[in-house]
């Protein structure tokens, strides 16, 4: 099964079913562990729906490679890469906050993400994208606003688990956003603010210190609705995640020249 079409449709199924797993465990969950911090959670519900994941895109592409939040990598060499998130917004999830995902891209080699689906089960909001063939929100066509300038937007922006020294520079960030637009909301789920940029809700969002599975997807989604993704000063956006900036495109500029600032060039540290 190569042809993109069936591609998609594949990805889009999967989400669909991961995302039941995950809407059946939804305000049940008992255990918690922690990850690298006290704060960076992970259910049995990012477990299940992992697993389920990847036995179905095994039986279905035996020779692909596999990047998976929980499992990490399963290399096989091959020249396609799907990257997953199982759950995204852990932490809201746990909370019994409705604002969660799963998230599904598929890398091909030299052309980067060719395919990639979102799924807010709560919502019932379905996602998808296909390299060059647009973007869409349970089957319908969506697109970015057309806010022309950053006092007319709404951003949104999160913060990573490990409260280190960019800790409160991310804070002096969010505040310059701030004071210049209409607010900055802070969801808690990467892939979805991404897709919310993608539909025209929020205007522009920034993250730093992500991973490949938390913006595979969402990028994919966001550029196919018209949305421009970039690094912070607008050089190609690293798939690692690590910063990102996706916006309208209108408000591109503006928001390079807030994230270019002197103060916060010690971001491009981070690799
Ligand atoms: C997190 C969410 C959150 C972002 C964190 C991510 P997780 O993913 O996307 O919005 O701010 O940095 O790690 O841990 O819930 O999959
Ligand atoms: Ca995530
Ligand atoms: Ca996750």
């Amino acid at each position: 099964m190569t042809d993109l079409k069936k591609i998609l449709q594949f990805s889009e199924e999967l989400c669909l079913s991961a995302g039941e797993i995950l809407n059946r465990n939804f305000g049940k969950i008992k255990e918690v562990k922690n990850k690298s911090t006290a704060i960076d959670l992970c259910t049995n519900a990012d477990i299940e729906s992992e697993e389920f994941i990847i036995k179905k895109i095994q039986e279905t592409f035996p020779k692909h490679s596999i990047l998976s939040e929980e499992t990490g990598e399963l290399d096989s060499d091959s020249e396609y890469l799907w990257v997953i998130d199982p759950l995204d917004g852990t932490t809201n999830f746990t909370h019994n906050l409705p604002i969660f995902a799963v998230s599904i891209g598929l890398v091909k080699k030299g052309q980067g993400t060719i395919c990639g689906t979102v799924y807010n089960p709560a919502a019932d909001k379905l996602f998808c994208a296909a390299k060059n063939k647009g973007a869409f929100l349970n089957k319908k066509p969506i697109s970015t606003t057309s806010s022309t300038t950053l006092s007319k937007s709404l951003l949104a922006s999160g913060f990573p688990y490990s409260h280190d020294k960019y800790y409160d520079l991310s804070f002096s960030i969010f505040k310059d956003f701030y004071d210049r637009t209409q607010g900055v909301r802070r969801l808690g789920a990467a892939s979805l603010d991404l897709c919310f940029v993608a539909m025209g809700r929020f205007d522009g969002f920034y993250e730093f210190n992500l991973k490949p599975w938390d913006i595979c997807a969402g990028a994919l989604i966001a550029n196919e609705a018209g949305a421009t993704c970039s690094d912070w000063d607008n050089s190609k956006l690293p798939d690692s995640g690590v910063r990102i900036l996706c916006s309208n495109g209108n408000i591109h500029n503006e928001m390079v020249d807030v994230l270019n600032q002197e103060q916060y060039k010690i971001f491009y540290d981070l690799k």
